[in-house]
This record gives structure tokens, C-alpha cells and sequence, in this order.
């Protein structure tokens, strides 16, 4: 069976990405939020992202107007039943994820293969919420999802060697490249970011260097794109901090246990860019200042 309608659930930074590339690919694709404020919210960052393309000459205003006519948001989750493939990206939480696919299990037909975007959850204890673990795969997703060119592909130890292939390909279409991973807790790139943007707060805590110089050193000694404590602000540092833990839990090792000055900023509620502090102080967003501690 190919894949050719999708399904996604969730319209925050993530959904609203994986919906664009999915309706961007060519597939009619539902998205669907709690309620009607969340997906206008959802639809209204696409259209933003979309303008922004054609304004750039990446895409013309008619492509623009086929894509926006490939999305459709909705609150009802029985929206979803016709889909091929449906997408999960909720909020990071094993049970909220565990009720919503035991409702799609329901709902839809035997054969909708069911998706996680879940970056540090085992996608087998999600997956055993329904009874398809056979069709039940792990798509992760990298933020912000229209511009990083990767997608996981996760198989657990139940999935269907065929489902996997045929999620695989679509990851391909999506213009991803697409990356094949085990079920094992952080996948690929988590477990090795995770440790990494520890370490710099660690260097940070140790007074190796300040914020800037631990920054600039990654961007411009190693080229990476953001040095690893903007990335953190970025990436939100409650999110880092909750995917630590779980790393930690499953392996007990330091090397994933969340240094003290990141939990007490969490606590604080710095939690980077979205809450407008957290290495840096956003009050101005185009020239963010490095906190002082
Ligand atoms: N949505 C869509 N497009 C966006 C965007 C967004 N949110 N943010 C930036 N862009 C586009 C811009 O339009 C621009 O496109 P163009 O080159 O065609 O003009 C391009 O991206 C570059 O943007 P900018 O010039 O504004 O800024 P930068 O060059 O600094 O790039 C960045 C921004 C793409 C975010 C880059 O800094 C980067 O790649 N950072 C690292 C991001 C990263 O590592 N993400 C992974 C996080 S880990 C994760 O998601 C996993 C989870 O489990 C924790």
C-alpha cells in the first residue's frame, strides 16, 4: 500500500513543519489540533513560511496556492481516518501520546501505518498502546523541519520490514535523507547532541570559557551552523533538560545527566529563546546579549 494522504497531529513547531513539507511534497495532508485557535496558529506560521518562499523566488505564488490547497486543519480527530500515514508530534508525554494513538487504533483502518515524532520516548512503549506495533514507526524530525534535511527513521524490534521501507521512501520524497535508526532512546543525533550540548554547560559551570567563546569556538572552529549554547536556547532548554533525564534513566551515564546550572534554569524559567532568556537575553531578538551569571 503507498503511502498518499498523511496524517498529522499536533500544529505547534513541529506538526506545523512536518504538515509544510508533507503538502510541499505533493501529499494532501490533514493536521490536526485541540482546538480552532491552535490550528489557526498552526496554518497561520505555514502561510508565513510559505510567503517567505515565494518572496524568495524558491517557489512561485500558484505553487504557493496548491500547497496551501493540500493542508487542511481541523479539531476532529475523525478527520484522520482516511490517512495513509498519520504523524504524531504532541506534547513530549508517554501517556498523552499512548491515549491519543489508542484512539486512532479505533478509529482507523488496519492498515494506516502510525508515526512518532518523539525525540528521546521508546517508540515500542508507544507503539504497544495500539495493536499495530507491526505498523508502528519512529519519523523524527529536526527543528526547524523545513530546512534541516534529516529525518530518523526508527523501526522497533516489531515493526514490519516492509512498513519500514515504505516509510523510509517517504522520508526520501519528503526531501529529506532519510537515516535509519533502532529503537534505542535518543536514536542518532540525540544521543550524540545530547551529550555534546551538556558538555558545553559543563565547560560554562567549570569557567573553561564564557558563553560567547564557548559559542564562537563550535561555530567557527568546527563550522557548525550555532554554537552549542544558542543551539540550546534554541532547542529550549526544558526540552534538552526532559530528554537528558530519560536518556539518563534508560542509561545511567554521565555523560547524559543534566549539569546543575541547566536544571536550575529550568527552574528559573529560562528556558531559551521562546520564554526570551536563557544563555542569551532576547529583549532585543536580532542582537541577543550573553547572560551574565
Ligand atoms: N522555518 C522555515 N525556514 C527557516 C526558519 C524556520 N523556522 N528559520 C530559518 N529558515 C530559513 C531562512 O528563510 C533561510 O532560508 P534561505 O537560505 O533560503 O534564505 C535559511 O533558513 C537560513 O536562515 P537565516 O539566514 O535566517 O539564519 P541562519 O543562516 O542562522 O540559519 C538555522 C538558521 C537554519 C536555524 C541555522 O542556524 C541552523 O541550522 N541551526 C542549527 C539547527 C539545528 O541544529 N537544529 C536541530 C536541533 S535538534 C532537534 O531538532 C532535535 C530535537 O529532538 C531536540
Amino acid at each position: 500500500m503507498a503511502i498518499e494522504k498523511v496524517g498529522v497531529v499536533g500544529c505547534g513547531l513541529m506538526g506545523s513543519g512536518i504538515a509544510q513539507v508533507c503538502a510541499q511534497a505533493g501529499f494532501p495532508t490533514v493536521v490536526r489540533e485541540v482546538n480552532a485557535q491552535l490550528v489557526e496558529k498552526g496554518l497561520k506560521s505555514i502561510e508565513k513560511n510559505l510567503a517567505r518562499l515565494v518572496e524568495k523566488g524558491t517557489i512561485t505564488e500558484g505553487a504557493k496556492s496548491e500547497i496551501r490547497g493540500r493542508l487542511k486543519g481541523t479539531t476532529a480527530i475523525e478527520e484522520l481516518k482516511n490517512c495513509d500515514l498519520i504523524v504524531e508530534a504532541i506534547i513530549e508525554q508517554l501517556t498523552a501520546k499512548r491515549e491519543l494513538f489508542a484512539a486512532l487504533d479505533g478509529l482507523c483502518p488496519a492498515e494506516t501505518i502510525f508515526a512518532s515524532n518523539t525525540s528521546s520516548l521508546t517508540i515500542t512503549e508507544i507503539a504497544t498502546a495500539t495493536k499495530r506495533p507491526q505498523r508502528f514507526v519512529g519519523l523524527h524530525f529536526f527543528n526547524p523541519v523545513p530546512v534541516m534535511k534529516l529525518v530518523e527513521v526508527v523501526r522497533t524490534i516489531a515493526t514490519n520490514a516492509a512498513v519500514y521501507e515504505e516509510v523510509v521512501a517517504f522520508g526520501t520524497k519528503l526531501g529529506k535523507t532519510a537515516v535509519r535508526a533502532h529503537d534505542s532512546t535518543g536514536f542518532i543525533v540525540n544521543r550524540l547532541l545530547v551529550p555534546y550540548l551538556l558538555d558545553a554547560i559543563r565547560a560554562l559551570e567549570e569557567g573553561v570559557g564564557s558563553i560567547e567563546d564557548i559559542d564562537h569556538s563550535m561555530k567557527l572552529g568546527c563550522g557548525h551552523p550555532m554554537g552549542p549554547l544558542t543551539l540550546l536556547d534554541f532547542v529550549g532548554l526544558d526540552t534538552t533538560y526532559y530528554i537528558s533525564q530519560i536518556m539518563f534513566e534508560e542509561f545511567k551515564e554521565r555523560r547524559f545527566a543534566a549539569p546543575p546550572l541547566l536544571k536550575r534554569m529550568v527552574l528559573a524559567g529560562w528556558n531559551g529563546r521562546k520564554a526570551g532568556k536563557g544563555f542569551y537575553d532576547y529583549a532585543d531578538p536580532g542582537n541577543p546579549k550573553a547572560m551574565k551569571f
